[in-house]
């Protein structure tokens, strides 16, 4: 880990070390295209560089597969312990020992998410200053003390503590493993990870609903500890699973570390370190980190020699970048469809389902768990059109349908609601047909406001600014989703069928919103969203970018002849 940490330094001591290094491996450098020339000026085809995408793409290669379902480790965490404290709260054991107010069962829930936006935010320091890789790793040791705390809660605020902690956890690994993630996966797959990730998130809420109604009936605390407990084996299970894969090439890249870089690849793709596929990558790769630097030369030139400070006002700067015209209408946008996406009440169910299937006339606590359980199937099978077929119809529409019949949803429950909650017994067909609308809710929102609120914001914004802008966006999900979970509670005590009207008001806003604001982003490439949301910042990137992918494939070559050399001293 420390290795990471030494060579993880500043921009301005980067620049330092590429010239100290640059003049040391420079004659190694030589040998090494000397021995590869006969592979440095193929450039692979299109084809030959992707290979088949989606599933197929996967299953053709066993590595990318286990990570793609390692990936999918950090969406099941996220989605487990956002939805395993819905039963919890409705367990008879849990009650007698934590007899919560309204207020105080808001905060129960609400509070891991604001360790989850907090989380989201040191994600991105880390991320660059240990590594991608450790980076998981501390993720997971704060994950693992945060759900012990919870299991073993012998207090109220060992409660809030542990939830916060894992909060922090989750906000970490829901930044940096869909990042590590898309930076060792080859281009085909990269796409349809991110609908993948809301997948494991459905699965992981699913698991949890069934773990809560399975330990329900436990006359114990065990009723209720046992399911906060078993995250931890999730959390160990990514913890361990991570060690076994590589590091981040493109993180090598920017510390420096070329021929780590160039290992990986090959490691990771299965080829010979001079295959012409890994040669051309490792090129893209190095491209990559070059542009980075050069804008940030072009941007910043008084702090580029200026050591940590210096690196500090660079990060600064990048975030100054996000409230220029035209940047800026991309991120309001992009806030703005997290912030729907939190307002539609998904989590207001998600958390409080018992609680809600209860209040529309739900007896017990086995029947309302049941239901609850119903409502994660529904969410996980909904999901799936979403992995399957989301780039065929356009974000517009789905937006547009998926708040059209959320809205509808809301208005009947609210009606039912309002016209019933004083003598459930007497309408308990309506209250069904009010649980069905629950259902029908959650069906809407899972093909279309769950993923398109995570892919939207990735395909808007100029590459150089992604990151950031994507830990704002991301943050403003976090935020909206710690305001739901804290005022469910005490909305369906006080405005009872009200919670419904709000929520109703919220969907039919956004509808209006993404027809009359939303741009279609389907089939649009990075230059073509500057004419979309009229700005010139991605074609300067673009040019710039061809220009340094000319200049390194021209003069660059990977150090091949050391990393074989190595692989024979092992042989
Ligand atoms: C949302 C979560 C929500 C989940 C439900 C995600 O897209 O961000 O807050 O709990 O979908 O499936």
């Amino acid at each position: 880990m420390d290795t990471e940490a030494e060579r993880s330094n500043s921009v301005g001591d980067q620049e330092k070390d590429t010239a100290q290094q640059t003049t040391v491996t420079e004659s190694n450098k030589l040998d090494d295209r000397a021995e590869t020339s006969h592979i440095d000026h193929h450039k692979p085809t299109v084809e030959e560089m992707e290979g088949a995408g989606g599933l197929k793409g996967l299953i053709a290669n066993p590595f990318v597969f286990a990570t793609a379902v390692f990936a999918s480790l950090g969406g099941l965490l996220f989605g487990y312990d956002q939805g395993v404290i819905s039963g919890v709260l409705v367990m008879p054991h849990f009650m007698a020992t934590f007899p919560l107010n309204p207020t105080e069962k808001g905060f129960v829930v609400a509070i891991l998410e604001l360790g989850c936006w907090a989380g989201a935010w040191f994600a991105g320091y880390f991320a660059d200053k240990i590594g991608r890789k450790f980076t998981i790793v501390l993720g997971t040791i704060i994950f693992l003390l945060g759900a012990s705390l919870q299991a073993g809660a012998q207090n109220i605020s060992f409660l809030f503590g542990g939830r916060f902690v894992c909060g922090l956890a989750i906000g970490i690994l829901s930044m940096v493993v869909p990042l590590y993630q898309s930076e060792i996966s080859p281009p085909e797959i990269r796409g349809s990870l991110v609908a993948l990730q809301q997948f494991a998130i459905t699965v992981g809420i699913l698991i949890s609903f069934w773990i809560d109604y399975g330990t329900s009936t436990i006359d114990s605390d065990v009723s209720w500890r046992l399911p906060l407990a078993l995250q931890l084996i999730i959390g160990l299970i990514l913890g361990i699973g991570i060690l076994f894969f590589p590091f981040s090439p493109r993180w090598l890249m920017s510390q420096n570390r070329e021929e780590d870089a160039l290992r990986v690849l090959s490691r990771l793709r299965r080829l010979p370190p001079d295959h012409p596929i890994v040669a051309e990558e490792w090129r893209e790769i190095k491209a990559t980190v070059e542009f980075d630097r050069q804008i940030e030369r072009e941007k910043y030139p008084q702090h580029i020699n200026n050591g940590a400070k210096g690196r500090f006002m660079i990060g600064l700067g990048g975030y100054r970048d996000l409230f220029r015209k035209g940047i800026f209408k991309r991120l309001w946008l992009g806030c703005a469809l997290q912030f729907f996406q939190q307002f539609t009440g998904i989590n207001a169910i998600i958390y409080y389902a018992p609680t809600i299937f209860q209040s529309i006339g739900l007896s017990g606590t086995s029947v309302p768990l049941l239901a609850t359980g119903i409502v994660g199937v529904v969410n996980v099978v909904c999901t799936i059109p979403a992995v399957l077929f989301l780039d065929q119809f356009g974000r517009r529409n789905i937006l547009l349908c998926g708040a059209f019949f959320m809205a509808i949803s809301h208005i009947i429950i609210a009606i039912i609601v309002g016209l019933f909650e004083d003598n459930w017994p007497a309408h308990k067909t309506e209250g069904w047909v009010a649980v069905a609308f629950v259902y029908f809710f959650i069906a809407n929102f899972a093909y279309s406001w769950g993923p398109i609120g995570w892919v939207y914001p990735s395909e808007i914004f100029p590459l150089r600014i992604r990151a950031k802008a994507m830990s704002v966006t991301t943050s403003a999900n976090w935020m909206c989703n710690f305001i739901i979970g804290l005022i469910t509670p005490p909305m369906i005590a006080t405005l009872r069928f009200g919670t419904y009207v709000f929520f109703a008001t919220f969907t039919v806003l956004m509808f209006f919103w993404v027809l009359f604001f939303v741009p279609e982003t389907k089939g649009r490439s990075l230059e073509d969203m500057d004419q979309v949301f009229g700005d010139k910042s991605a074609v300067h990137d673009a040019e710039l970018m061809s220009h340094i992918q000319a200049q390194v494939h021209e003069h660059e070559a990977p150090p091949v002849a050391a990393v074989k050399q190595e692989r024979d001293n092992l042989e």
